[in-house]
């Protein structure tokens, strides 16, 4: 008798059991109801500064190379920045740079990126193939200069580097960068400390329907600067303890900015660091 109760006890039991779990199931079912016919809702998807863009492509095309990538302090000393680059104390050249310096102390916030050079050629032995991508700063503010701007800067030291491996470097990446085989560089007398013989490098281009093109060899076009080179001076190298009766180099350093500007029709600087996401829209990349 007493098993007859419990069997239909816990027969009742399962049957209530049932009842709930199908009623929670069709409940959760019905919460995830898909109406097909709702509008999507539409995603954002976050677009690659044309900075970044030009930074990837840089090193793309530097590590094929067979360059190492090194970059250095951002807040710098005087001596990497200046003095160990040939620049003494109350050397002219200081001037050419209005530099942020940090208060009451040897800081200064580094006004280009030959700082590496000096921080490599101190902490390795050549030979050297080094580029470095970063940022720079400069007391300079208005329609073509920010007071923080990019610099790719390149370098290699070995026993035999000549201008010539330099002038082949400059031009296989220009090229690539530009997409362009008719790419004509110009190679001007210049004067940099840390850098003899120094040169400037033009590169010919024109404006065709409204648009810049590098590499254009139109009747009407023009050079533009858009870099300065050099051999390394041999008072840089003796600063960083490398036997320059043994070795040499050379060292490049460009405009990042300028380089966004050539290759994407940018026109003014300052759109670059105005955070609209106008530009972005008009000027990122999604991958
Ligand atoms: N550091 C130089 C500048 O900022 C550029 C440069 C780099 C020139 C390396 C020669 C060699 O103006």
């Amino acid at each position: 008798k007493i098993n007859q109760i419990r069997n239909h006890v816990s027969e009742k039991i399962d049957n209530a059991k049932d009842v709930f779990e199908a009623a929670e199931l069709n409940q959760k079912l019905s919460g995830e109801k898909i109406d097909l016919s709702e509008p999507v809702r539409t995603q954002k998807q976050g677009l690659i500064h044309p900075i970044s863009k030009v930074m990837q492509e840089i090193e793309d095309i530097f590590s094929e190379l067979g360059f190492e990538f090194s970059t250095g302090p951002e807040i710098e000393d005087d001596f990497h920045n200046f003095t160990a680059l040939n620049m003494p104390e109350d050397h002219p050249a200081r001037q050419m740079q209005d530099t942020f310096y940090l208060k009451d102390s040897d800081l200064l916030l580094r006004t280009h990126t030959s700082n590496t050079q000096i921080r490599k050629m101190l902490n390795s032995e050549p030979p050297l193939k080094i580029a470095a991508l970063g940022r720079v700063f400069r007391r300079d503010s208005d329609q073509t200069h920010t007071p923080m701007f990019h610099q790719f800067e390149g370098f290699m030291v070995d026993e035999n580097v000549n201008m010539g491996h330099l002038k082949w470097i400059l031009e296989s990446f220009l090229e690539k960068f530009f997409e362009t085989k008719n790419l004509e560089l110009r190679f001007r007398p210049s004067f940099f400390p840390f850098t003899e013989p120094s040169a400037e490098v033009d590169i010919n281009y024109a404006i065709e329907q409204g648009r810049i093109k590098v590499g254009s060899k139109s009747k009407d076009s023009k050079f533009m600067e858009i870099l300065g080179c050099g051999m390394i001076h041999p008072n840089v190298l003796t600063n960083c303890n490398i036997d320059a009766e043994k070795f040499q180099g050379f060292a490049f350093g460009i405009g990042v900015e300028r380089l966004a500007m050539l290759k994407y029709g940018i026109t003014d600087l300052r759109m670059f660091f105005d955070n609209d996401v106008r530009f972005l829209q008009n000027f990122g990349f999604e991958e």
